[in-house]
């Protein structure tokens, strides 16, 4: 009988690019759960010893559970990814950490010696769903002031922390932004995102296109052409299509396995997950969530920001970053340990997979530094929430 819970690992994780959602974009006519069986068939093609009928879950996340987005994503897609009729599968919603939850999900269950085997991710199409598609919000919300009504728009939410914290600038929002830009393109440069991405053939108006490069950085930023962009979310505003996370359509998701398992297999994993931990905090300022899941997750395994060595941060908005910045006294913007392949501002951020992409961004730092040996990966959350990962180094 099992008594005790049992060593979990990250094995290995995979996307689609990441596609604008607009009516010209590379994903406009793919639908989200292709995307999503894309990066199942992918994970398995990357990782033999894993043979389908060892896959005992299907877990995704997904913000709006409707459409090519419904029906159970985590069922209907491994029927579709060719999966046995045996794996079942489920879908989970914590809205940008959907994905992020999913994972979680998926590492409880095989440490409680609920499966061995486990792949989980999240999907957003953005296009085919707009947020909010769909939403009936309890009157009472506002009626009864359970919320500021900016909690709804999360720009909105980003101009109110802004309000809250006047010394950050939208010139600093701006820098942050130009900043992270000039990592992705580093990081892209190097190619230390190739084995990241699994291309996609997809239909669009001009006949059939690989989809095999994001679609949202944006190398030639500068302060200069970013200044004058204009504020969606409040008039006089400071937060623009610069300083934000972008609209956009992707799947990203992993591999989780027992380390009993991957020994049997003799799959080298890349990550070991310390805990983990979800917070709320006032919905109209949702961009602070990460603080206080991360200062759970952290309290909780005995350990302090400074054990850290590098920070995957969501950058839904850069004020958000910046308000993390200032709390963790992280050595401002340039902090080696933040976001050092760039970030939501420059790849995009499809809600629910963005969980998923960072601990990628992680696991692609633990090994291009073998010395590094914890990481963070930690995210804002629609309605006021944060999620935040820790994980341990062993690739
Ligand atoms: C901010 C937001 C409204 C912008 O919407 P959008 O329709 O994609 O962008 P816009 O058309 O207004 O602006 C984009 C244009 O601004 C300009 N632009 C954007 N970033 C730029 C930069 N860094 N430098 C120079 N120009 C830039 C470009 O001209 C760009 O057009 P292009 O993409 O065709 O090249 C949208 O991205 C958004 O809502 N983001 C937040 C998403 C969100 O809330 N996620 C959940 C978080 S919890």
């Amino acid at each position: 009988m099992q008594k005790e819970l049992r060593d979990v690992y990250y094995i290995d994780g995979v996307r689609t690019v990441f596609g604008k959602s607009r009516p010209n974009g590379i994903f406009a006519n793919t639908r989200a759960d292709d995307m999503v069986v894309k990066v199942i068939r992918s994970l398995l093609k990357r990782n033999p010893q894993i043979k389908p009928e060892m896959v005992e879950d299907n877990i995704w996340g997904a913000t709006t559970q409707m459409g090519d987005q419904g029906l159970t994503l985590g069922r209907t897609t491994a029927l579709l990814a060719g999966l046995p009729v045996s794996t079942p599968g489920c879908s989970v919603d914590r809205m940008c950490a959907g994905g992020m939850t999913a994972i979680n999900n998926a590492i409880s269950d095989i440490a409680c010696n609920v499966a061995d085997i486990i792949i989980a991710g999240g999907v957003e199409h953005m296009f085919h769903h707009p947020m909010g598609q769909g939403a009936d919000p309890n009157p009472r919300f506002i009626s009864e002031k359970l919320v500021d009504i900016s909690a709804l728009n999360m720009g909105m939410t980003a101009e109110n922390i802004h309000d809250l914290y006047p010394h950050l600038t939208k010139e600093m929002a701006d820098e942050y932004s130009v900043h992270c830009q000039k990592k992705a393109k580093a990081a892209l440069d190097a190619g230390y995102l190739d084995d990241m991405i699994a291309p996609m053939t997809v239909w669009t108006p001009e006949g059939w296109k690989v989809a095999a490069t994001d679609e949202q950085p944006r190398p030639e930023a500068t302060l200069e052409n970013m200044r004058d962009l204009r504020r969606p979310f409040r008039k006089g505003g400071r937060v623009t299509p610069g300083n934000s996370s972008g609209l956009n359509d992707g799947a990203a998701g992993c591999i989780i396995a027992s380390a009993a398992k991957a020994e049997e297999l003799g799959i080298k994993p890349k990550m070991r997950p310390i805990g983990y931990a979800y917070m709320g905090v006032k919905p109209e300022l949702m961009g602070l969530g990460p603080i206080p899941a991360t200062e759970k997750v952290l309290e909780r395994a005995g350990m302090s920001i400074d054990d850290i060595d590098f920070i995957e941060l969501n950058e839904a908005f850069a004020i958000q970053c910046l308000a993390f910045i200032e709390h963790f006294h992280l050595d401002g913007i340039e902090d080696k340990r933040l976001n050092q392949l760039g970030g939501a501002i420059a790849f995009g951020h499809p809600l629910a997979s963005s969980g998923a992409r960072l601990h990628m961004h992680l696991a692609k730092l633990f090994e291009l530094h073998p010395e590094a040996k914890y990481g963070l990966s930690t995210m804002c959350v629609g309605l006021g929430m944060g999620g935040a990962v820790l994980w341990e180094n062993v690739g």
